[in-house]
């Protein structure tokens, strides 16, 4: 499967934070035929494990759960009440569309409804979105029909987003924001797959990194891994309006090497290393500005007794909407450099 295949596949399937189940297949039939061992946890956490015994682990990490909403209330006229999982703008809730999966598992359209300009008074077009007076409509007229669609309360809901491959060598979808990290992961074990680690590699396709880094606290107290890497889809803001200084990362200019956020302050001898490795490769980078953002790689590094814990990401425009736009090039170099430092990796603990 080539790089927009796949990306696509991920990014078009249903996962928001909890409900990771789908996301959690599909993966699974990826890269079981490449492990040697693999395997799903209490909390729903994908471990796959290359080469396992050894002393030296190394641990990489993404996040499958995408940002959504969940159903909690219906009103008797067969609108849905919502409430955010993860964190949105609700600026952007207007006239999203978005996806319900009932509990059997079906998929339902729809889209927030929204009160036309024509009938709006001059104030009301000025006051900002409030999510709980927002509502979801998915074509029924009463609460009865929203019950013969399988719906109802505590049901999960996405943000509609289709994949779509722009000019520029870009490409756009609702949840870059971690699949492109799952993306990575999966062909970093294909590459290892063909020449195997002389240590034990374990890849985690981790559950619920947006409402807390709460997969990857239990997974990596399971794994206890000697360096671990989280792999992320990180804020881009290289746009108009915002001033340098307050740019986390820029797209296209190669993946971001994190060294400071709100949930981590990476060892500087992990950091080093990852930079120095992507000079010694050649591989394009940029350092992320610190310290926006929260990552895996904050649960991670606290397991057990600690753990050398860095990050890599992939600049995204518009994270945390359902059009993230992404540079192809960047995701080819996240995994060169991603792959680079994990071959290294056993070096680092020379360091001083
Ligand atoms: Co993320």
């Amino acid at each position: 499967m080539d790089h927009r295949q796949l990306l696509k596949t991920l990014s078009e399937t249903f996962g928001l934070s909890g409900f990771e189940d789908q996301v959690r297949e599909i993966i699974r039939d990826m890269v079981s035929p490449l492990a040697d061992d693999i395997r799903t946890d209490a909390l729903g956490n994908l471990i796959v494990t290359l080469n396992p015994g050894r002393d030296f682990v190394l641990m990489l990490d993404a996040h499958m759960d995408e940002i959504g909403f969940m159903v909690s209330h219906i009103d008797q006229e067969g609108f849905l009440r919502f409430t955010p999982i993860g964190s949105w703008d609700d600026r952007l809730l207007g006239a999203l569309r978005v996806t319900v999966r009932n509990r059997e598992g079906r998929t339902i359209p729809g889209t927030v409804g929204s009160t036309p300009p024509h009938i709006q008074d001059p104030d009301e077009k000025k006051a900002p979105l409030k999510t709980e007076d927002l509502f979801i409509d998915v074509g029924a007229a009463t609460a009865e029909q929203i019950e013969q669609m399988g719906i109802r309360k505590g049901d999960p809901i996405v943000p509609w987003g289709d994949f779509l491959a722009l000019e520029g060598n870009c490409l756009m979808g609702k949840a870059f924001d971690d699949r492109a990290g799952c993306a990575v992961l999966i062909r970093v074990l294909e590459a290892f797959a063909e020449t195997p680690p002389d240590f034990t590699l374990a890849a985690c396709f981790s559950v619920c990194e947006e409402v807390g880094l709460r997969g990857a606290k239990t997974a990596a107290f399971q794994i206890q891994p000697t360096v671990a890497l989280a792999v992320e889809g990180t804020v881009a803001a290289d746009t108009p309006g915002t001033p340098d200084r307050k740019i986390p990362s820029r797209m296209g200019k190669g993946p971001a090497i994190t060294l400071a956020d709100r949930s981590i302050l990476v060892h500087p001898k992990l950091a080093r290393f990852i930079e120095q490795t992507a000079i010694d490769a050649g591989i394009p980078h940029q350092i992320k500005t610190p310290l926006y953002g929260a990552t895996d790689a904050g649960a991670i590094h606290l397991a057990g007794a600690g753990a050398l814990t860095g990050v890599i990401s992939i600049p995204c425009r518009y994270i945390h909407s359902p059009n993230i736009i992404m540079s192809v090039e960047d995701f080819d170099n996240t995994i060169r450099l991603v792959l680079e430092v994990s071959r290294r990796s056993q070096r680092i603990l020379d360091r001083a």
